[in-house]
C-alpha cells in the first residue's frame, strides 16, 4: 500500500528511505509531498504521550491549570493557527522563533499561515477581536493550554510540537499582578511536587529607558572585536548577544552595560516593588541581569524558571510584562503580563527528581466475570459502579480466570470484584481486597455502597 502525507520543505529526512515528490510552484505550494511505503511514524520531534505515562502529562497539565483558577483566570480556546504577520509583528520579526522557528504555510487561496508558535500574540488577537479589554472589568485574566510549533532541531526537551500553559492578565501595571503571576507559576510547580527549580529574574526596563540603554549598549558592542555576524546582531537586537552563549563572546561582553542599572526611576520603583511581593509572598528569586527572552515584546518584569537536572534545555517556564503589545497589534495600549509554562520540561523534570505528580492508576475497581450470565450482571454494575462516581474496567473477551486476575493485577485496581454463577444465583459477589489480597462475600445490592466507603476510607 502506499501512503501520502505532507512534509514542509526543508524538514530533513525521517530516514526511512521516503520518495520525495516536490510540488512546489505545481499547485503544491510550500508543500513536498511524500509518498511513503513503510509504517508510518510520528513526525520528527513530536513526542507521543501514551499510557500509562499519558496520566503524568494530564497531572502536570491539569496542575498548572488548578494553580491558575485558583485565581481566577478563566479559559481562553484559540486556534492553532493564524495569519502569519500577527507573530511576526507580535513577537517581532528579529527573533529566532519568527526568523528561523515558524511552521509557515499558504492556504489555498495564497494567504500566509503559521502554526502558533506561542500565546500571547493570539491571545491578544482574541481580545482585541472580541473587545473582551473593553468589559470594565480589568485586568482581563486568560489561561490556556495546548500544543505550540516550533521548528527546532529537536533535543531532549526540545520539541517541534510543544506543550504550553499559559496566563495572561491584562491592562493593569501594577507590581502586585507581576507577583501574583509569578507566585501562581511557583505554586503549580510545587504543587505537582516539583522543588528542584529557580526563578530568576530581572527588568527589561519601560519605553523611557529601553531606547536610552540600547543606545549605551550598541556603543559598547560595537567597541568590541566581533564577528560580522554577531556585529549584525548587535545592530538589530543587541540584547540578543548578550545571550551567546561562546565562551569568547561571553569573554569579551563580561563588563557590558546591563538594564538593571539604568533604569528609569518608575520602572526601578515597579521592580523593586515586584520584588517586595514575592519576598513578602516567600517566592524564592535570584537575580538574573543577563536574561534575554527570545520574545521581543517584554518590558519591565521579566523571568524564568529554571531547572538543573534537564541539561542545555533547562527552562521550563518564563514571562514578563509586555506593556506595548496590544497596541502594536492595533488595540487599545493597555499593559499586560503572563507566562508560558513548558508542560513536556515539567513532566522530564519530574521525572529527573524521581518523583510522580501524584498520578492515580487506571481503575479503582476491576471486575471478572465468570461465565456469560455473571458477564451481563457485571457489565450492569460496572456502569452502577460509574454512576458513583467510582472508576472501573473489566475483564472483557473470555479469557480464563488466570487471564483476567492478571489483568486485574495489572489495572493497579484497589479491588477486585470476581461474579461466578454460583455468586449470581446467591446474590452475592466476592470483594477482593488487591493491597491485603483479603477477600469477602458482599450482597451484590450492598457492593456499591461498600466499594465507595472502602475507597473513600483508603484516600
Ligand atoms: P517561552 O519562554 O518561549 O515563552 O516558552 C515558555 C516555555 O515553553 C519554555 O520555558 C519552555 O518550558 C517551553 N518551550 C519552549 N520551546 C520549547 C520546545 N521547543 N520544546 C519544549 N518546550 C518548549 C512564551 O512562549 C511566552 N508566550 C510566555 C509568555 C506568556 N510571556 C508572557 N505571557
Amino acid at each position: 500500500m502506499c501512503h501520502l502525507f505532507l512534509r514542509p520543505l526543508g524538514s530533513s529526512s525521517d530516514g526511512s528511505g521516503a520518495n520525495r515528490l516536490d510540488l512546489t510552484g505545481g499547485g503544491g505550494g510550500n508543500w513536498t509531498i511524500v509518498t511513503k511505503t513503510s509504517s508510518f511514524s510520528a513526525p520528527r520531534g513530536v513526542p507521543d504521550y501514551v499510557p500509562p505515562g499519558s496520566a503524568e502529562f494530564v497531572a502536570v497539565r491539569d496542575g498548572l491549570v488548578h494553580a491558575a483558577r485558583l485565581a481566577g483566570y478563566g479559559h481562553i480556546e484559540l486556534p492553532v493557527f493564524e495569519q502569519t504577520a500577527l507573530f511576526a509583528r507580535g513577537v517581532g520579526e528579529s527573533t529566532d522563533v519568527v526568523s528561523k522557528e515558524m511552521w509557515t504555510f499558504a492556504d489555498r487561496k495564497g494567504e500566509s499561515f503559521t502554526l502558533r508558535p506561542e500565546g500571547t500574540a493570539g491571545v491578544m488577537r482574541a481580545v482585541i477581536e472580541h473587545g473582551l479589554d473593553k468589559s470594565g472589568q480589568l485586568p482581563l485574566k486568560l489561561c490556556y493550554a495546548g500544543p505550540f510549533f516550533r521548528y527546532e532541531r529537536p533535543q531532549a526537551g526540545r520539541y517541534r510540537q510543544l506543550q504550553q500553559v499559559g496566563i495572561e492578565a491584562i491592562g493593569v501595571d501594577d507590581p502586585a499582578l507581576d507577583a501574583e503571576v509569578i507566585a501562581i507559576a511557583d505554586a503549580g510547580y510545587r504543587s505537582l511536587g516539583l522543588d528542584g527549580f529557580r526563578l530568576e529574574i530581572t527588568s527589561l526596563g519601560d519605553e523611557t529607558c529601553r531606547p536610552q540603554y540600547r543606545e549605551l549598549l550598541q556603543d559598547f558592542l560595537f567597541g568590541l572585536p566581533l564577528d560580522e555576524e554577531t556585529k549584525r546582531r548587535a545592530q538589530i537586537n543587541p540584547l540578543r548577544v548578550l545571550d551567546d552563549k561562546r565562551p569568547e563572546v561571553r569573554e569579551l561582553t563580561a563588563d557590558a552595560p546591563l538594564m538593571i542599572d539604568h533604569l528609569s526611576e518608575s520602572a526601578k520603583t515597579h521592580f523593586e516593588q515586584v520584588l517586595g511581593h514575592l519576598d513578602a509572598l516567600g517566592v524564592p528569586y535570584v537575580l538574573n541581569p543577563r536574561m534575554v527572552r527570545g520574545l521581543d515584546y517584554y518590558t519591565k518584569t521579566t523571568f524564568e524558571f529554571v531547572h538543573d537536572q534537564l541539561g542545555a534545555q533547562s527552562g521550563i517556564g518564563g514571562g514578563g510584562r509586555y506593556d506595548g503589545l496590544m497596541a502594536e497589534l492595533g488595540g487599545q495600549p493597555l499593559s499586560g503580563i503572563g507566562f508560558g509554562l513548558g508542560v513536556d520540561r515539567t513532566v522530564l523534570a519530574l521525572q529527573a527528581e524521581g518523583k510522580s505528580a501524584g498520578v492515580s492508576s487506571r481503575c479503582e475497581v476491576f471486575g471478572v466475570p465468570l461465565g456469560d450470565a455473571a458477564k451481563q450482571r457485571l457489565v450492569v454494575l460496572a456502569a452502577q459502579l460509574r454512576g458513583a462516581g467510582i472508576r472501573v474496567d473489566l475483564a472483557y473477551g473470555g479469557r480464563g480466570v488466570k487471564g483476567a486476575m492478571k489483568a486485574a493485577d495489572r489495572s493497579g485496581a484497589r479491588f477486585t470484584v470476581v461474579l461466578g454463577d454460583r455468586d449470581l444465583a446467591e446474590n452475592s459477589i466476592a470483594v477482593k481486597d488487591m493491597a491485603t489480597g483479603d477477600q469477602r462475600h458482599v450482597p451484590l445490592s450492598e457492593v456499591v455502597g461498600v466499594l465507595r466507603e472502602a475507597l473513600i476510607a483508603g484516600h
